[in-house]
């Protein structure tokens, strides 16, 4: 498969969106450094040197199969750091490690003219080797973590994020509801302009929170805290 090694870049995944279109097979697009990442709803996402940071990009991916993907790579990230030390999901999708954060997965999708097929964008954030962070961002690495650097091949995480995208849906959330970092746990959860504290129950077979305060959509929430 076509990797693409860059030193610095903006956004591993602005770079993967912008030759995506002349590209035909899917391809990496992997950076040492970006120096404006971004995560969910647009925030910016910490990726100095040291980390492991990829837009890994599926050509040709069937729209109806959005749904979940996001959870699927969840599980495939939590494995990968599992070789390491004990992660769990803190849903949506972000991986956590004594509840700090540790991987941050954003999923973006172009469609084609005919709309059941698209570009699907999937981009990781692994802190490996990252050996401090800004006051203001709750985060965890593997180094901090472990007290050694690690190495993470990136043929591994492919080759697990294609046996987790293809897992049928019922056994993805399975497994999500089998490590999930907030089950029965009271949580803040933020939204847009709101912000609910209540316990989390499970994620239901469509991906929403079910919470003792209502159900919420992936899409919805900006934010989970542990309380
Ligand atoms: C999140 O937790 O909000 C998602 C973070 C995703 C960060 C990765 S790093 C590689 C790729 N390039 C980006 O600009 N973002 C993703």
């Amino acid at each position: 498969m076509l990797v693409i090694e860059l030193n610095k870049v903006t956004s591993t995944q602005d770079f993967a969106e912008a030759v995506s279109n002349m590209l035909y097979e899917d391809f990496i697009v992997i950076a040492k450094e970006q120096t404006k990442a971004r995560g969910r709803f647009g925030r910016s996402w910490y990726s100095p040197p040291g980390g492991l940071w990829f837009t890994y990009v599926k050509k040709n991916f069937k729209t109806e199969n959005i749904p979940l993907i996001g959870v699927k790579v969840a599980i495939a990230i939590m494995q990968i750091i599992n070789n390491f030390i004990n992660s769990k999901i803190r849903w949506p999708n972000d991986i956590v490690v004594n509840d700090k954060k540790i991987a941050g997965i954003l999923i973006e999708a172009r469609t084609y003219e005919n709309i059941e097929y698209c570009d699907l964008f999937i981009g990781v954030g692994i802190d490996t080797n990252l050996r401090e962070f800004p006051q203001d961002i709750k985060a965890t690495s593997l180094y901090l973590e472990l007290n050694k650097e690690v190495n993470i091949n990136i043929s591994d995480v492919i080759s697990e994020i294609e046996k987790y995208i293809n897992l049928n849906s019922k056994d993805a959330i399975e497994i999500l509801n089998n490590n999930l970092s907030i089950k029965d746990r009271v949580i803040k959860i933020v939204g847009d302009n709101w912000e609910k504290t209540c316990k989390a129950l499970f994620v239901d077979f469509m991906g929403r929170l079910i919470t003792e305060c209502g159900i919420f959509e992936a899409e919805e929430v900006y934010r989970v805290d542990v309380v």
